[in-house]
């Protein structure tokens, strides 16, 4: 068997777990910005869709420079989203409502308005305040390192020395060999596991630590701000020396009763080397970009599934799954059409072909449909329960991504797939809120409205009916194993196999149809379509 049923059923383990980005979600206040109240008016919707648990992208105070992957304030909550009563509330909640809540640390960078790097810039070179940050003081760039938002990865301040920034210039790196800034975020862990967070989702703990002395990134040219896999480690990414600030995360977490979980953004290949982040003492999960960016081809999923299990069984840690997120075209637009790697993040803008919306979303509900099945953790993006294309001719004027502007727009970047929800028809927005939203909706919203989806074949009733059945069969802790179909990926987990059609022409199959993405209960199963049986 390429996978064994687990013994454990720790939510964590096994269950499916809702990112909620709060700007997009709900809004209650009217503002056009979603919010916390408008989440906890939120979260009957989800326990109806049937997820475990919720992993919120940051609400702390933020300048908004990165939609709040830039913090001000790691202990707050910014005045558009609310205040720490909201958050406690929320938190109480979901715990009624039997949702776990996970929040977003960033560890990496802070905001340039952080009092941490407004005392560094203050203070003068070689002083500690500096010290929280990499600052470096020669005449020209320090390195030829670049920033993942296109541009150097340095900005000169007025006094001429510079700082490293991987990210936007508004978003300075913290030096993690500095023990204070260690200190400061076992205390940032500590005030919201206090307040009753069951986990986190740390955002790029790759980049945390760097190579001593900054040194040149040996093939900048050719991999970008990126890595190419088999080759060595990039002076950014991987170091080794971030195990030690994890196991001592770790150890943090596991003194807290219930179980507290935390999920590493790492992007790091192969997975036999991701397998180390997930090491009993270390995170409890990562996400399996590996698997995203296979991108619904059959010989890439194939391998990408291989490799998980193998990876991660050897540590005895789970493996996630996940399609969509903040940061990715949304999966209904993107296998509409042929975009590149995903985790690039360069979006769609109205210049671009545009994805065949149909076809994108007949293999997004396919897809997902296969995703659900297999064991291990699944992470599903908000909107995609509804089919929420990408918007994809979203106004230069509108974008706020700071890729777009670091780009010079050759890059879109992220806005297309981070639009308001659309719940109803009752506003101009479908009900997202009573103001004007922050970033357009596509006129398809209307229709794809949560409240318009109660025909049984709609995509809301289709993930409904899967999750359920999911639990329902004990699929997230069950096994895996290929069944050998032509033209087709299929799997046995317990008593169900799961066959996607890659082919051209109809596949018939045998068996009880339990639930089928097309929403055909036949014994044909037609090409992009993906069915689960029972014996
Ligand atoms: C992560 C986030 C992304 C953010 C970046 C910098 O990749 O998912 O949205 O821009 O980190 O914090």
């Amino acid at each position: 068997m390429i996978h064994k049923p687990t013994a454990g059923n720790q939510w964590w383990r096994s269950g499916v777990i809702y990112q909620i980005y709060p700007r997009s979600f709900l809004d209650a206040s009217g503002d056009g910005i979603g919010d916390l109240p408008g989440i906890i008016k939120g979260l009957p919707a989800l326990v109806d869709l049937g997820v475990d648990a919720v992993w919120l992208s940051p609400f702390y105070q933020s300048p908004q420079k990165d939609g709040g992957y830039d913090v001000s304030d790691y202990c707050s909550v910014d005045a558009l989203f609310g205040t720490l009563a909201d958050f406690d509330h929320l938190v109480a909640e979901a715990h009624n409502l039997g949702l776990k809540v996970m929040i977003d640390l960033v560890p990496n960078h802070t905001s340039d308005q952080h009092p941490w790097f407004q005392r560094a810039i203050s203070s003068p070179p070689g002083s500690k305040e500096r010290d929280f940050y990499h600052f470096r003081y020669e005449e020209d760039l320090p390195n030829n390192w670049v920033s993942l938002f296109g541009g150097p990865a340095w900005t000169k301040l007025t006094d001429g020395s510079w700082y490293l920034h991987l990210f936007d210039s508004s978003q300075p790196d913290l030096n993690w060999n500095n023990p204070e800034v260690r200190k400061e975020f076992e205390k940032i862990l500590r005030f919201w596991l206090d307040r009753g967070v069951d986990g986190f989702r740390v955002d790029q703990p790759h980049a945390m630590a760097k190579a001593e002395g900054l040194p040149d990134h040996p093939y900048v040219e050719e991999a970008g701000a990126g890595f190419i896999e088999g080759r060595e480690s990039p002076p950014m990414w991987f170091q080794e020396e971030v195990h030690d600030i994890f196991r001592r995360w770790r150890k943090i977490l596991d003194s807290y009763s219930p179980e507290r979980a935390m999920c590493g953004e790492a992007y790091v290949l192969p997975l036999s080397f991701m397998a180390k982040w997930v090491r009993p003492d270390e995170f409890h999960q990562t996400f399996n970009f590996r698997f995203l960016d296979a991108d619904w081809s059959l010989e890439r999923i194939r391998s990408a599934i291989n490799e998980s299990f193998a990876a991660f069984d050897a540590v005895s840690a789970p493996s996630t799954w996940v399609l969509n997120n903040h940061d990715v075209i949304r999966h209904a637009s993107r296998f509409g059409g042929g975009y590149g790697r995903p985790t690039a993040s360069d979006g769609i803008s109205s210049k671009d072909p545009q994805p065949d919306s149909q076809l994108g979303l007949q293999k997004a509900r396919a897809a997902t449909l296969f995703m659900l099945a297999l064991p291990g953790v699944s992470y599903l993006y908000q909107g995609e329960e509804l089919g929420l294309p990408e918007h994809s001719t979203l106004e230069d004027s509108r974008r706020q991504d700071p890729t777009f502007f670091r780009t010079g727009g050759k890059r879109v970047g992220r806005d297309g797939c981070r639009v308001p929800l659309p719940w109803d028809n009752s506003n101009g927005s479908n009900g997202f809120s009573d103001g004007d939203p922050w970033l357009p909706q596509p006129e398809i919203f209307k229709e794809l409205a949560r409240a318009n989806q109660t025909a049984p074949n709609s995509t809301l009733q289709l993930y409904k009916k899967a999750l359920k059945l999911r639990k329902e069969l004990s699929l997230g802790n069950g096994g895996f194993d290929w069944l050998e179909i032509p033209g087709a990926l299929g799997f046995q987990n317990r008593n169900v196999k799961v066959v996607h059609n890659f082919s051209d022409a109809p596949i018939s199959i045998d068996g009880t149809v339990l639930i089928n993405s097309s929403g055909n209960a036949t014994d044909l199963l037609e090409p992009n379509d993906t069915v689960w049986l029972s014996d």
